[in-house]
């Protein structure tokens, strides 16, 4: 069985652990705003203001100037008509999707899709269409890893079997077609090809489910994402719906789906994910706002990012030349395969001070446990230093 590990305090990178301190690689909080003072002072205010909990459902009691106030900042740092809170990015995948997507609807997925959105198109009550007579809920196609030759062929091939109508519309009847991906995969951190997938949506009449998780506050015009950073936002209201949390670079917690003001509107209405559950506290909603404002006024911070993962990256590359890191973003993969080889790297790291666990499966598939190194902006060169110099002494003396 899994175990915690109870951090008792933070500094910057670093966490103290059962009273000693360890390099953190293992944080999304990647510009390290968790910490920021202007958060704190934030959160501050609003809770002597309005209190600790928010006492009820949004739908009830539960909604306060600040959660509006943050739905549109998100929506006008995302581009977008209007924005929606969940109370984290799982419960937003969650909610949008068993939401919108109706028994008559089909799915696309990207294998390596989140948790998150697995659970989502579980929950529609889906099966394949081999399954038909059994089928509860809409279908379901997966697609192999940003392969779009095999989203295309599978496009393809349904439309001509079940026909799909116009991209998404709220008050929409027909049969749907959805493409659902990671814009940044979590465990490999490679991107998904938006302009590909935006094109393939365009011919087939589909609607792109985006989850900007791990995109938000890294890509883009001043951490506007990563359909803004390859110029496909000015699609956001027709083709695409934009899902993100505020848990990972934004330094607080929270989930959010950007789109029309007619789409947000109708999930607003219909997502049991939203409906029922308590709002996000007040002082959270004004710490996300006020990290908002530091991502879109502060360039230096997604600089700091840039310039730590392009250092450890040149790290690896020096240490293992034969295996580059393919990497694109600040999540870095060490894949090492075996489970329990990749527990014992892990092992030997924390020995010297370094925090990264071993990812295995069933977060993973089989053969292909790693340690996953996440960074961020409070990493120091001392630390990216130290994780090289220690994986290098592991590789020598296994
Ligand atoms: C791609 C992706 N989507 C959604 C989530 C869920 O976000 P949250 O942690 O805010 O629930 C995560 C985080 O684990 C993620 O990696």
């Amino acid at each position: 069985m899994r175990q915690f590990k109870t951090i008792s305090a933070i500094d910057g990178a670093r966490v103290k652990i059962n009273g000693r301190w360890y390099i953190s690689f293992c944080s999304n909080d990647y510009l390290g705003l968790s910490q920021h003072p202007a958060l704190r002072r934030a959160a501050k205010a609003a809770i002597d203001r309005f209190g600790v909990g928010s006492g009820a459902s949004r739908l009830m009691a539960g909604t306060f100037s600040l959660h509006r106030q943050l739905e549109k900042a998100i929506a006008r740092f995302k581009g977008a008509e209007d924005a929606l809170l969940f109370t984290s990015g799982y419960a937003a995948n969650l909610g949008v999707i068993t939401a919108l997507v109706k028994k008559s609807d089909t799915l696309f997925c990207d294998e390596l899709n989140h948790a998150s959105l697995i659970d989502a198109a579980r929950l529609t009550g889906v099966a394949t269409a081999e399954s038909r007579p059994y089928r509860r809920g809409a279908r379901l196609f997966i697609y192999r890893h940003r392969d779009m030759e095999h989203l295309k062929t599978l496009l393809k091939a349904k439309i001509r079997n079940l026909g799909a109508s116009a991209p998404v519309r709220a008050t929409n009847v027909g049969a749907q077609f959805y493409i659902v991906s990671d814009a940044v995969f979590s465990m490999d951190g490679d991107i998904a090809p938006l302009k590909e997938i935006a094109a393939l949506a365009g011919k087939y009449k589909a609607t792109v489910i985006l989850d900007e998780a791990h995109s938000t506050g890294i890509f883009g015009r001043n951490g506007r994402g990563l359909l803004d950073e390859l110029g496909l936002r000015d699609n956001l209201c027709n083709l695409w719906l934009g899902i993100g949390t505020l848990s990972k670079a934004v330094g607080g917690l929270g989930g959010f789906v950007t789109g029309s003001k007619e789409m947000i509107s109708y999930i607003r209405s219909k997502s049991r994910p939203f409906i029922f559950t308590t709002a996000l506290p007040p002082a959270v909603c004004a710490a996300n706002i006020a990290a908002l404002k530091i991502i879109r006024q502060q360039p230096q911070l997604h600089k700091k990012l840039w310039a730590n993962t392009d250092y450890i990256k040149s790290l690896l590359n020096q240490l293992n030349p034969l295996n580059p890191v393919v990497s694109e973003t600040p999540i870095i993969p060490v894949v090492i395969g075996d489970a329990k080889k990749t527990l014992q790297v892990s092992q030997y790291l924390w020995s010297k001070g370094l925090f990264i666990p071993a990812i295995r499966p069933p977060t993973v598939p089989v053969g292909q446990s790693r340690l996953r190194i996440s960074i961020s902006a409070l990493h120091r060169p001392e630390h990216l230093d130290a994780l090289s110099n220690h994986l290098l002494t592991f590789i020598r003396n296994p």
